[in-house]
């Protein structure tokens, strides 16, 4: 009955997350509210970490893609499950490291860092550093130069790899800002180029090919393609690839008929993929690296709201407008993506209907959803979106001036703020 596999209706007929009633959630923290609940964050990573020990013998590491969900809470509780991380930026850099993380456990990556950036980094003592271009290579070594230590980096490579999926998440073809290509032989220069620079240690590749995938043959392809290619490293180069970094992308469920192959199933079919061109190639079996960043936190969120304003317009469509919308969720405007949803307090019956979500911008464009099967909904219900957990708040905007919601953490029956609403005052914060 639901995506979610958290949710339930409770004796009064309202929804459950992770046993807790959806509406006091509601009205006590407030609505539009982000709820995440630790207990399926804590259960992703252990079944990520688990499957690369079953079928890779733990030689790799799962590294959290923070870009899907960043606060500090966030960094503590995969730095509790003993996972790594990816950061794309400064910012959540500075978080990770505010929270307590380990530098040695990160990967920084990005087509476009700045010097600022990279000198951070190296100052943090970020474990990987993925070089996306040339431009990077060398400011690199001269920072690195400046700073007395050599910089371990990867290089971002493109696999050439087509992933089926939304034009603005596919990073693995050769027309795409991230990385080296392979077909003109640019990857294979870069790396002789990193040889040659004294303050960089080469430590091996990266590649992503995309996000919400959901089929594992491209990720098994992409796989394959890399591991030839530090045969070619190899043969080429005389230099030996230790670190193989995969990338994320794994799809979730957001509605009932998306069907995303078990991660366990990808991890069997990518190591034993792994292993056997590696004999193949001649290498040495990588340490492999895994970056779920969806695929952890996505299932975990649910965003809450108030219904408004109810429009129905005649043989046209039905709008029920709530009090969030693209600010929280920009993912449909963006994306056209679909949603699960439901009224809370109405949890078990039928939906009835079929509606339009509308968000409150002044923006017709701003929409939750359009063709969306709900329970009736009435001004002052609560409306509850599904699978929301990831890329909502890391990609909330203040448009409009409205402040962004507060995100509260459930774990063993109890809740938590930990990141707390945007006030008024925090919209002026730095105006001068
Ligand atoms: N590693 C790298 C280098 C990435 O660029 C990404 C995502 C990931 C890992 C994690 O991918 P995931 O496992 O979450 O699919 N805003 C879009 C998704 C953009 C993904 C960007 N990179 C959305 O809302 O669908």
């Amino acid at each position: 009955m639901f995506v979610q596999g958290n949710m339930d209706v409770g004796q009064n007929g309202n929804l459950t997350i992770g046993g807790q009633d959806a509406v006091e959630l509601a009205g006590r923290y407030g609505t539009p509210l982000y709820v995440m609940d630790e207990d399926i964050i804590r259960e992703n990573c252990a079944a990520f970490r688990q499957s690369m020990e079953t079928y890779y013998g733990g030689k790799g590491l799962v590294a959290y893609a923070s870009k899907a969900f960043s606060c500090k809470e966030i960094y503590r509780i995969v730095g509790d499950e003993g996972l790594g991380i990816d950061v794309v930026s400064g910012g959540e850099l500075y978080t990770a490291i505010s929270a307590g993380f380990d530098p040695a456990k990160v990967f920084f990556h990005g087509n476009n860092k700045t010097v600022e950036e990279l000198r951070y980094a190296l100052e943090c003592g970020v474990g990987y550093l993925v070089v996306d271009n040339l431009a990077e290579l060398e400011t690199l070594n001269q920072l690195a130069k400046t700073a007395g230590r050599r910089a371990r980096v990867l290089f971002r490579i493109k696999p050439g790899i087509d992933a089926h999926t939304h034009n603005f998440i596919r990073t693995g073809q050769i027309d795409s800002k991230f990385g080296f290509a392979l077909e003109t032989g640019e990857a294979l220069k870069a790396i002789a180029m990193a040889k040659e620079t004294p303050f960089l240690e080469y430590l091996g590749m990266h590649c992503h090919i995309g996000s919400q995938i959901f089929d594992i043959a491209p990720f098994v392809a992409a796989a394959e393609v890399m591991v030839r290619f530090m045969g070619q490293v190899k043969r080429e180069l005389g230099l030996e690839t230790r670190v193989l970094n995969l990338g994320g992308g794994f799809g979730i469920r957001y509605v009932q008929d998306n069907n995303p192959a078990p991660f366990a199933e990808y991890m069997r079919q990518v190591s034993a993929q792994v292993k056997i061109t590696a004999a193949e190639a001649g290498v040495d079996t990588p340490f492999i690296v895994i970056e779920p960043g969806r695929s952890i936190v996505g299932a975990a969120g649910t965003t809450l709201y108030t219904v408004g304003a109810v429009k129905e317009i005649p043989g046209i469509r039905t709008y029920v407008s709530v009090d969030g919308g693209m600010t929280d969720n920009p993912r449909y405007i963006l994306y056209q993506s679909e949603y699960d949803m439901l009224v809370a307090n109405r949890a078990g019956e039928p939906k009835a209907q079929t509606v339009t979500v509308a968000g409150r911008c002044c923006e017709s464009g701003d929409l939750l959803g359009e063709n969306v099967p709900l329970q009736k909904a009435q001004p002052g219900d609560i409306l509850a979106v599904c699978a929301t957990g990831a890329y909502n708040y890391s990609m909330a905007s203040q448009y409009n001036r409205v402040g962004r919601p507060a995100v509260v953490m459930l774990r063993g029956g109890e809740s938590r703020v930990v990141v707390r609403r945007e006030t008024y005052e925090d919209l002026v914060r730095c105006d001068l």
